[in-house]
């Protein structure tokens, strides 16, 4: 997905933006570009591919410049080129724009400007931006109008960072359904997509809100809404480090942050267990203490990795807090036509907080008067901000496109607030214990790591794969088949293992493995039984189960043992092995699994 960066100040503002767009390349673009103002002029510089080739062009030409916007583009309007390229321009060269977000009515207004005598350059639907504002312009309203104008006429999605070479002081932004963040520095302010491009530039953040414009100077931001009024903004502050954005000695950011899980876990329930209470103690739930006592019925919104997460709490609020939970795809949810009761409440779970269908889904909730909860990794993001009350994850940027230490947190945090929940001090005091003693297991499965790739090296030419699993080791099969096709592009299913006699048996065959996830617990002689269903159709099996297990070899062809936990708590452990085996096998194969294709870390669209 296409990245933003903006920048005014004392500095130079070619390297702010080359190390912003370079922050933000993990997003997926097939393109780079920058406007910067020298003196009155712009200099606009694009490249197909890598920052570094757009870098590399600009490296002789000593650009001195205090303003300045760039951009990353996934091409959704025409092809990669350079002449599509962000940042777009008016006809004179006085105003240039960059977007995220897609505008709807880009055909419309793209005729109306050449009926009026404007000249495209591109196909984006972007370039009628900078045009439109001059199209006010040329009628001789000022810029400041000129940009309401333009702004009022346009439908769609948009993040937006405007320059204009007469406003030389002013860094224009504005949103509606996509992030925007403003970065607040000491006689500099940056303009971010995502506040992970700000890390080792600043700690303080604005998250600019739908509907409002912020003029940026190097010393002041005055944001305003579309009817002219001054907005008050809040300036919060990100705990994230320079380290933690950095892949240190790590060959991928994915790798990196499987091995963070075991302190993700900690810092997610760090401060927050009441070790003589045995009582879980969550601040951002505290204004919601009272009405959090009468919920009837949860539906938890969430996408992707955060929907399986969802699909283990299900367990946790069902079981520990004896609550009726219900999980929805986050997509799906907004367009249902629901009945809800009093007191029924939705937890929103996002790791960036921004995602468009989580989003949406919320905000319908939030119509029919629901309360909204969010469980949310980036401080102050658009979901953070439109939740009732929440907790945060507290587990760092997640680079990586693929979801890893985040759905650990999340695991955490679902288990603490069931916990919350639950009235029943009695069934919650050994989970509480048990939750201490996981980060600790987690590390002894990183310890054999090497065997994940062993096992990677082995089945790394197989074309599809089965997972499977039961009870809490059921969204775990989701999310390591999930895991396994966005990094390696390997076909893989998750199913719960006794589905598997309805239809997806008929596929077993000796080229067809199954990865079964199957630790002694409850389920596990049922999970035998279905195994032993596969070898008869000779069927590869490769099983993660409980150390000292001595039936599983008899059956299984390869075995990864995790520690023995808690059935409740099993997914900590049974998921990470999942994510370094995909880990293993998308490298293995010759992919960057930082940069899976056609994926975007944060998906800001429909
Ligand atoms: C998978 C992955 C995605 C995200 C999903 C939700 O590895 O990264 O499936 O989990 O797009 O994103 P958030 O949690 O940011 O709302």
């Amino acid at each position: 997905m296409c990245g933003i960066i903006g920048y005014i100040g004392e500095e130079n503002a070619l390297p702010i933006l080359i190390s912003g767009l370079k922050a933000l390349e993990y997003r997926g673009y097939d393109s780079a570009g920058v406007a910067l103002l020298v003196g009155d002029k712009f200099e606009v510089r694009k490249k197909v591919g890598k920052v570094e080739i757009l870098e590399e062009s600009l490296k002789d030409n000593n650009l001195d410049s205090h303003i300045g916007i760039g951009h990353t583009r996934w091409a959704t309007h025409g092809s990669p080129t350079e002449l599509n390229a962000h940042p777009h321009g008016d006809c004179s060269g006085r105003v240039f724009a960059v977007h995220n977000g897609i505008i709807e009515n880009y055909k419309e207004l793209k005729s109306y400007l050449e009926d009026r005598g404007h000249i495209f350059r591109s196909q984006t639907d972007t370039e009628v931006v900078p045009h439109l504002i001059e199209n006010f312009l040329n009628s001789g309203k000022d810029f400041d109008t000129s940009l309401f104008d333009a702004l009022k006429m346009i439908r769609g999605a948009y993040a937006l960072a405007i320059i204009d070479s007469k406003n030389p002081e002013t860094l224009y932004a504005t949103k509606l359904s996509s992030p925007l963040v403003i970065g607040v520095g000491v006689e500099e302010n940056f303009l971010a997509s995502d506040p992970s491009a700000l890390i080792g530039k600043t700690k303080n953040v604005v998250y600019l809100g739908d509907g409002e414009i912020a003029k940026i100077n190097h010393n002041n931001i005055n944001i305003i809404n579309f009817e002219k009024q001054e907005t008050p903004f809040e300036i919060v502050s990100l705990e994230w480090d320079l380290e933690q954005a950095q892949k240190g000695d790590f060959s991928h950011f994915m790798l990196k942050e499987i091995f963070e899980g075991p302190e993700v876990v900690r810092s997610a329930f760090r401060g927050r267990i009441k070790p003589k209470e045995n009582a879980v103690k969550l601040g951002g739930l505290e204004i919601v203490s009272d009405k959090l006592k009468d919920i009837k019925r949860l539906i938890v919104l969430a996408c992707g990795t955060s929907y399986y997460a969802g699909l283990v709490g299900e367990y946790y609020f069902e079981e520990i807090s004896k609550i009726p939970t219900e999980v929805h795809f986050a997509s799906e949810f907004r367009y249902r036509e629901e009945t809800f009761n009093e007191g029924t409440a939705v937890i929103a779970i996002s790791q960036s907080g921004e995602t468009a269908d989580t989003l949406a889904a919320m905000k319908k909730a939030k119509e029919h008067g629901l309360m909204a909860l969010g469980i949310v990794n980036t401080v102050g993001s658009t979901i953070a901000r439109e939740t009732e009350a929440g907790v945060y994850n507290h587990a760092g940027p997640e680079i990586g496109v693929a979801s890893t230490k985040a759905f650990l947190s999340q695991l955490t945090i679902l288990l603490l607030m069931a916990i919350y929940l639950s009235k029943d001090k009695y069934t919650t005091e050994p989970l509480l214990k048990e939750l201490e003693k996981i980060p600790n297991k987690i590390e002894e499965i990183l310890y054999q790591s090497s065997q994940l790739e062993e096992l990677a090296e082995k089945y790394k030419d197989y074309e599809n794969f089965l997972f499977l699993g039961r009870r809490y080791n059921y969204p775990v099969a989701l999310e390591g088949a999930l895991k396994l096709k966005e990094i390696s592009y390997i076909h893989a299913e998750g199913y719960g293992a006794r589905e598997m006699k309805h239809g997806p048996i008929a596929m077993i065959n000796p080229d067809f493995p199954s990865m079964a996830i199957v630790p002694q617990n409850s389920v596990s002689e049922k999970m035998f039984s279905n195994l032993e269903e596969i070898k008869a159709r000779k069927g590869p099996i490769l099983a993660i189960a409980t150390e000292g297990d001595k039936k599983i070899s008899s059956l299984a062809d390869d075995v990864f043992y995790v520690p023995k936990t808690m059935e409740a708590l099993e997914p900590f452990l049974t998921v990470v092995p999942l994510q370094l085996f995909s880990y293993y096998i998308g490298t293995k194969r010759g992919f960057d699994v930082d940069k899976p294709r056609n994926l975007a870390k944060s998906v800001t669209v429909e």
